[in-house]
């Protein structure tokens, strides 16, 4: 479990971009970060490795207190595929990028995983490549591939699917899928309410360094879009319908049906 109590940070000493911000992230469980930009997301994210230290409250990891534990300690842990993907590739093919990643985190035979997860996420044809000439959706789901090879506890996800569309959206959707079922947990932050929808897990979302809105998945599609429209957020209108068809007595609950949405977004990648 990762708890963040009572998080306060600020980067110049003066302004607080996180207020007394707290949550607990649970074994095997999706969790959502949601808020406009600038609310604080990536900086909330940052602390979940120790990138960041708290100015004032504390992160655990594990149980581990990141003041205390070395980053690269809890980096085998909590793997984060940042928002800018080519900020974190240094090698000069696509291979190379891949198999240096897994051999520093302890990976058994990296070569042979690294040739593995090429084909497993559609990149075989760049294996030669410079990472730095792949397109900006090629970028994104090379850097989720390296960060999800080493099996981590908690795969921390920052607007994954920006750029990303039809097949490589996919297998993004299998990787989350994949680290879900092997009882990891995964942590996205997004603007993207049809990813959102797609999973039940739990919601917060940040307003100016702060936890305005904390639940559920399912209660998302309930909430007024205009108090989404301020949080950066667009309902999508299966999920308005949805909330319409409850309102108006067809159904009575929304149980199951982020199951649903996401079977709908597969048939509509389809026709
Ligand atoms: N290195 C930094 N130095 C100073 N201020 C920073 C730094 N990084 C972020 N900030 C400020 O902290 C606040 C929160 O930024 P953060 O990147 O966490 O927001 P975000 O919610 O991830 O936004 P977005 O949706 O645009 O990615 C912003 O006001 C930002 O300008
Ligand atoms: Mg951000």
């Amino acid at each position: 479990m990762i708890r963040v109590e009572n998080l306060w940070y600020t980067y110049d000493g003066d302004n607080y971009v996180l207020r007394d911000v707290s949550l607990e992230i649970g074994e095997g469980e999706i969790y959502y970060i949601l808020g406009d930009n600038g609310s604080g997301k990536t900086t909330l994210i940052r602390h979940l490795n120790g990138l960041l230290k708290p100015s004032r409250g504390r992160v655990l990891v594990d149980g581990l207190d990141t003041r205390e534990t070395p980053v690269s300690r809890l980096a085998e842990k909590v793997s984060i595929v940042f928002q800018n993907p080519e900020k974190m590739f240094y090698m000069p093919t696509v291979i190379e990028e891949i198999s240096t990643t897994l051999r520093n985190f302890g990976v058994e035979n990296p070569d042979q995983r690294a040739e593995e997860i090429l084909r497993e996420y559609g990149l075989s044809r760049y294996r030669d490549r410079s990472p730095f000439t792949l397109s900006g959706g090629e970028k994104r789901i090379l850097s989720i591939a390296i960060m999800t090879g080493w099996s981590p506890r908690y795969l921390v996800l920052d607007e994954p699917t920006i750029g990303l569309d039809g097949d490589y959206r996919r297998r993004l959707q299998w990787a989350i899928d994949r680290h879900l079922s092997r009882g990891g947990s995964v942590v996205i932050v997004t603007h993207d309410m049809e990813l959102v929808l797609e999973r039940e897990g739990r919601v917060v979302i940040l307003s100016d360094g702060q936890v305005v809105y904390r639940g559920y998945t399912q209660e998302l599609i309930d909430l007024d879009p205009g108090q989404l429209g301020r949080y950066g957020l667009v309902k999508p209108t299966y999920a308005r319908s949805t909330s319409y068809m409850k309102t108006s007595g067809v159904i009575k609950d929304y149980h199951g049906y982020c199951g649903v949405f996401a079977e709908v977004a597969g048939v509509l990648d389809n026709v």
